[in-house]
């Protein structure tokens, strides 16, 4: 394919903004050129110190400039059930009711891979849509789920964690498996689909309460014997969910204790929520290396609880934290109008987020959170080009808004709290257009 160059205003991530200041984390460059080829990011800058680098070169321009538009990495999403589409937004009850009434009943559908296809084609061009470029997913307990998931990535070549979810207990008979079966399906699906084009595999007991201790066992089993497969589930998300779990494993200190007696924490391992951790609990992930996929709408929606992000990243033991959807718990695809509810969230936990620490959580820092750090979540020579293109007067309001907006800052902020997938105007995945509006 042809190197294509992007003309325009870009925005990338150089550093940590929860460490050092965040007015030295990123990079904001008003009259930039990117220039795509075989998927990756060749060259990044100014206008004018590459623009002689091109003269000799054969290429297709793109023009994205004008003080309207703003380049930037695609949003990574570290926590979202594809399955869960058709039952975004559905009334009335928290989490291990809304499991059995909704999530439950509509899992079941996945065993016929047609309709799994189906609604991963949605899944992907609403995600493309919204500027999400990688997600880590949980498909349903049926092998043919990841299938379809990882069938319909590769079509838009798109960098994705996802697995099939293991469950043995506590569940419709249709939507269980064994420990056993679980173990041999998942083995499968590693030897088929991880490192298969940019597909990568995550090993994904739902959560405690719906793996017997033999179906944990196993999990570990497998994430000794593949190196380098992801695990990913959740943690601590509800109140009633983890009395739920020192019932059902009373011989363990706690929640996380479950997951860590079975070899299930470290790198690579990503545990959406986390709302309602123990000291000891913080002080493990941080050792551990563990990911925290933070799912704000989700949180509010279900009536979870507000994530302590002032505790996760700076009281002195930070965690990794990614931004994540969680849909069908979360209520949307949108990673800017995920930012917007995690900014309220922070209100209410007397820490506001800035705007530059949330695109951050967001982009570089989810993809440090999936140790993808050197693959994708920056604009940066090398890196994969995943990346979108912003409009910043994407509504009238926005627009109007936007007139008293004095600097970058500021208009990351309006868009984070004004703007949805009307403002994605293009979406790249490695190097390709994948998305245009309209
Ligand atoms: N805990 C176990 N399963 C789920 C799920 O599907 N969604 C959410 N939000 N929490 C869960
Ligand atoms: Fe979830």
């Amino acid at each position: 394919a042809k190197r294509q160059v992007l003309k325009g205003a870009y925005l990338t991530f150089t550093g940590d903004p929860f460490k050092t200041d965040p007015a030295d984390c990123y990079l904001y460059e008003s009259d930039g050129l990117v220039v795509l080829k075989d998927g990756k990011v060749e060259m990044i800058g100014t206008r004018s110190l590459i623009e002689p680098e091109l003269a000799e070169l054969d290429y297709e321009l793109t023009d994205y400039s004008g003080s309207d538009k703003l380049i930037m990495p695609g949003f990574v999403d570290c926590h979202v059930h594809y399955p869960q589409l058709p039952i975004i937004g559905a009334y009335g009850t928290q989490l291990l009711d809304w499991l059995n009434k909704y999530t439950f009943v509509a899992e079941q559908a996945y065993s016929d891979i047609d309709y799994a296809k189906a609604v991963a084609e949605v899944f992907f061009k609403e995600l493309l849509r919204a500027g999400t470029t990688t997600a880590a997913a949980f498909c349903t307990v049926h092998p043919q789920s990841v299938d379809a998931f990882f069938s319909e990535a590769a079509k838009l070549d798109l960098r994705m964690v996802a697995g099939k979810v293991m469950m043995d207990r506590h569940a419709p008979e249709a939507l269980t498996d064994t420990a056993q079966s679980g173990y041999d399906q998942s083995k499968a699906l590693i030897e088929k689909w991880h490192g298969n084009g940019r597909a990568l595999y995550a090993l994904t007991p739902r959560f405690a309460p719906t793996s017997t201790p033999e179906q944990l066992e196993a999990t570990g089993a497998l994430r000794r014997e593949h190196e380098g497969v992801y695990v990913q589930s959740h943690l601590s998300e509800n109140t009633d969910e983890i009395a739920w779990v020192k019932d059902l494993f009373p011989g363990r200190k706690g929640y996380l204790d479950v997951y860590d007696h079975y070899g299930l924490i470290g790198e690579k391992t990503v545990y959406g929520h986390c709302i309602h951790l123990t000291e000891d609990e913080w002080g493990l992930i941080h050792e551990s290396g563990t990911a925290i996929a933070a799912c704000p709408t989700s949180n509010l929606f279900l009536g979870s609880g507000l994530f302590d992000l002032d505790k996760a990243k700076m009281q002195g033991k930070p965690v990794k934290v990614g931004m994540s959807t969680d849909v069908g718990g979360g209520t949307s695809l949108s990673m800017l109008q995920t930012l917007n509810e995690f900014y309220k969230v922070t209100q209410l936990n007397k820490f506001s987020l800035n705007a530059i620490r949330a695109y951050y959580l967001a982009t570089r820092g989810a993809a440090e959170s999936l140790y993808l750090g050197d693959k994708i979540g920056s604009l940066e020579t090398g890196m994969e080009a995943d990346l979108i293109v912003m409009d910043l007067r994407s509504t009238p309001l926005i627009d109007f808004r936007m007139n008293t907006v004095k600097d970058i800052e500021e208009t990351l902020f309006v868009q984070m709290t004004m703007a949805d997938d009307r403002a994605i105007l293009a979406t790249y995945a490695n190097g390709r257009l994948v998305h245009a509006r309209d």
